[in-house]
């Protein structure tokens, strides 16, 4: 009787371990597999990644060239280096247009001399500018009383150009441009500022500007 006993718990035991093992294999292969499938799901990420920074590096930068003009000295300049950068032309377009008596610097009371007087003045614009696509942006103005006229500062208020290069390109009766981007630099420290140019209106001069130039 005792011998019985002890052969029927040999019996039990070896079905157990052996039931374990089982599990235990089993268990492992399984492991196995989903640890793969995750390294096989990581290599898939990594190949992604690799793959967007590639088209972000490889893409060409999205230009816009955005300008305020008052009598269309600034806007021609605009157009030349549209066409050298196939970029969008955009324009500041004022809520109320500057008449020739605004324009007036030989007047004190003028809305161009009482604006450039008041560094608050934050002139409207009319119309929406979006410049959330693009990497690199030309911004033209005419020169005002040494500075840029109040309403780019309407637009720099308005609009998100963390990150972005921006390059400022003016026209003047000889008045240079380095105070203005001072001004900007001191400013609006959150968008990188190339140092920019006083341009006049001629085609050549504008090309020779915008080829030596890199971003
Ligand atoms: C109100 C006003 C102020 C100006 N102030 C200056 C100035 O301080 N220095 C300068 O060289 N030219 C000055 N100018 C001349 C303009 O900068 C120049 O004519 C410019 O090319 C005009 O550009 P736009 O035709 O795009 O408006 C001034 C013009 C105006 C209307």
């Amino acid at each position: 009787m005792k011998t019985k006993k002890i052969i029927a718990l040999i019996i039990a035991i070896i079905i157990i371990a052996g039931g374990i093992s089982i599990w235990l294999i089993s268990s492992n292969k399984s492991n196995n597999f989903n640890t793969n499938n995750n390294l096989n799901l990581n290599a898939s990420i990594n190949e992604n990644v690799a793959n967007t920074e590639d088209i972000g590096t490889s893409s060409r930068k999205k230009i816009a060239i955005i300008y305020f003009s008052a009598t269309g000295n600034t806007k021609k300049v605009a157009g030349y280096i549209k066409e050298l950068t196939a970029g969008d032309l955009i324009e500041i377009v004022p809520k109320d247009k500057y008449t020739d008596s605004d324009l007036n610097y030989n007047n004190s009371n003028s809305r161009s001399t009482r604006e450039q007087n008041d560094s608050s003045a934050r002139p409207e614009i009319s119309n929406t500018i979006d410049t959330s696509s693009y990497d690199v942006i030309y911004l033209g103005y005419p020169i005002w009383w040494g500075d840029a006229p109040r309403i780019i500062l309407t637009f720099l208020d308005d609009s998100n150009l963390s990150g972005k290069t921006v390059i400022p390109f003016c026209t003047s009766g000889g008045s240079g441009i380095d105070a203005s981007v001072n001004y900007f630099k001191n400013n609006y420290k959150n968008i990188n500022w190339l140092d920019g140019k006083r341009l006049g209106t001629s085609q050549s001069e504008v090309k020779a500007w915008v080829n030596g130039l890199n971003y």
